[in-house]
């Protein structure tokens, strides 16, 4: 089995194969939050090329369930596992948690287009993250750490509604005490023993120390944390060409013959999920268009 970087442009001849999930085994399951898990897998035939860019995403398949959209959360520089965080919200996701480590779980893809991370070498970056929304941004973060002196400043800024969903935690913790990285974390609601911020993540924006007009700026979140984190950034002087979104849509095929996922005349699937805002700024508040 080859475990290939996919064309973009599929045709209908070869749409069937493409739609064939690889059988990967789960090597490692590791619980995040109450409903949020870390999945390590491994191709089950050893095949190599586990590579992606980050930002990009596979189709993972629950036989017998269903299929869904998931970004990939590990490491693009050391690609021996494929990794996805996963948060629980219906019947795929919950299917893929009740699986057990040594079970096969079809994988298609990478999907999609990915961060700027070249394009943003010689500028500041900053990395605006809300819930699971880290997951997609993650393997950006080990990307610019890997490359760190191609960079400017870097910020990190999350926001999660509770301590509790806090994702990650090891590593922020990590993150945070580098001298080369500004990590901010932010709850909607604290608890008795939360000493951090308190507020959405785009009141955080206004404090961070970076060039507004040499940066990149990346968001994953709700639409509506974008939309805010957007109003931030550009408030701060950061201009739309400069700033990332990655776009949710419910998808089926994922590699452009459906239409399933189609948003004004951009396919998520294939344009996405990452556009830069000028890109996606006149759809950016409708719903499945
Ligand atoms: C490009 C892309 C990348 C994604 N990456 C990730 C990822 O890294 N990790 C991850 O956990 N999810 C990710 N998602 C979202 C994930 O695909 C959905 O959560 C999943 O499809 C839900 O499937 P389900 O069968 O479990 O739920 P369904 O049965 O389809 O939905 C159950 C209920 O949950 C609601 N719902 C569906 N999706 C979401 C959502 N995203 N947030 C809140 N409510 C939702 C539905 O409206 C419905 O009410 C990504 C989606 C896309 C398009
Ligand atoms: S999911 Fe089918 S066209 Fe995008």
């Amino acid at each position: 089995m080859v475990y290939n970087k996919p064309d973009n442009t599929v045709s209908y001849q070869n749409g069937v194969a493409a739609m064939m999930p690889h059988p990967f085994v789960i090597k490692k399951i590791i619980k995040c939050t109450e409903d949020t898990f870390t999945l390590e897998l491994k191709s089950a035939d050893n095949s190599s090329g586990l590579e992606f860019a980050p930002g990009q995403f596979n189709m993972l398949y629950v036989y017998g369930v269903g299929e869904v959209p998931v970004s990939i959360s590990g490491d693009p520089t050391s690609t021996k596992t494929l990794v996805h965080t996963i948060r629980v919200v219906g019947t795929v996701t919950r299917a893929l948690r009740r699986l057990t480590v040594g079970e096969i779980v079809g994988v298609r893809g990478p999907y999609g287009s990915a961060w700027p991370v070249k394009r943003a070498e010689g500028c500041d970056v900053v990395i605006v993250a809300g819930g699971i929304g880290l997951a997609p941004l993650r393997p950006a973060i080990y990307y610019l750490l890997a490359k760190r002196k191609k960079y400017g400043r870097i910020v990190l800024l999350y926001g999660t509604r509770t301590p509790a969903d806090i994702l990650f935690r090891n590593e922020l913790e990590q993150w945070r005490a580098r001298f080369d990285l500004e990590v901010e974390v932010t709850v909607d609601r604290g608890d008795d023993a939360w000493w951090g911020n308190v507020g959405v993540v785009p009141t955080l924006i206004p404090g961070a120390s970076f060039d507004p007009l040499n940066t990149v700026a990346m968001t994953c979140g709700p639409e509506v944390m974008m939309r805010f984190t957007v109003m931030a950034l550009r408030k701060k002087g950061v201009d739309v060409k400069d700033i990332y979104v990655s776009m949710e849509r419910n998808m089926k095929c994922a590699i452009g013959l459906c239409g399933h996922c189609q948003f004004g005349g951009k396919f998520i699937c294939k344009d996405g999920p990452v556009f830069s805002y000028d890109q996606v700024m006149d759809l950016f508040n409708k719903r499945e268009i």
